[in-house]
C-alpha cells in the first residue's frame, strides 16, 4: 500500500477540444474519454486521481495553489502555456510536489517553439508522443517517487 497516492491531473489550454484536435496529433479520445483511461491505470497502481482542466491561466495557476494538503504529485499537461507561460512555472514551483510533465503529441518533433519547456526544470521527467499510454508511464514514475 502506497501512503501518498493523491495525484492531480491538470489540463491546460484547448485541452478540452480533444476529441476535435488533430488526430494524427492528439488521437481520437475525448477529455472525457482520457481522463477515464488515466483513473483506471491510476487504481491499476493503487493511486487516486482528481481532474481539472482551464483554458483561462490565471485559473491554472491559482487552482496549483489550491492545492497544499490536498495532492501528493502532480501530471501536468499545460498545452501551449508549457512553452512560455512563467506564470505557470513559478504557480508550479510554489505547489512544491514531485510533478512529471505530459504530452500527448512528440512536441520534440513538430515545431521548434514546441520543443521548449518553462517547466521541464521543475519536472522530474517529461513524456510525450505516447498519448493515453504517456499519462500511464507519468503515473508509474510518480509512483516510484512516491513509494521512497
Ligand atoms: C500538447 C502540445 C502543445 O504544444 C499544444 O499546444 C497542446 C497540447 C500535447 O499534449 O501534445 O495544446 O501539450
Amino acid at each position: 500500500m502506497i501512503e501518498r497516492k493523491r495525484i492531480e491531473v491538470m489540463h491546460g489550454v484547448n485541452l478540452d477540444q480533444l476529441g476535435r484536435r488533430d488526430h494524427a496529433h492528439y488521437g481520437a479520445l475525448t477529455l472525457g474519454q482520457l481522463e477515464g483511461e488515466i483513473s483506471a491505470g491510476a487504481a491499476e497502481l493503487g493511486l487516486e486521481t482528481r481532474f481539472f482542466q482551464t483554458n483561462h491561466e490565471g485559473d491554472f495557476a491559482e487552482h496549483l495553489h489550491r492545492l497544499e494538503g490536498l495532492a501528493d504529485g502532480l501530471v501536468l499537461n499545460p498545452g501551449a502555456w508549457t512553452h512560455y507561460s512563467y506564470a505557470i512555472r513559478d504557480a508550479v514551483e510554489l505547489a512544491g510536489l514531485p510533478a512529471v510533465e505530459v504530452h500527448l503529441s512528440d512536441v520534440e518533433h513538430r515545431e521548434a517553439w514546441r520543443r521548449e519547456s518553462v517547466i521541464a526544470e521543475l519536472c522530474i521527467t517529461r513524456v510525450a508522443g505516447k498519448g493515453a499510454t504517456g499519462y500511464r508511464e507519468a503515473l508509474r514514475r510518480l509512483r516510484t517517487e512516491l513509494s521512497q
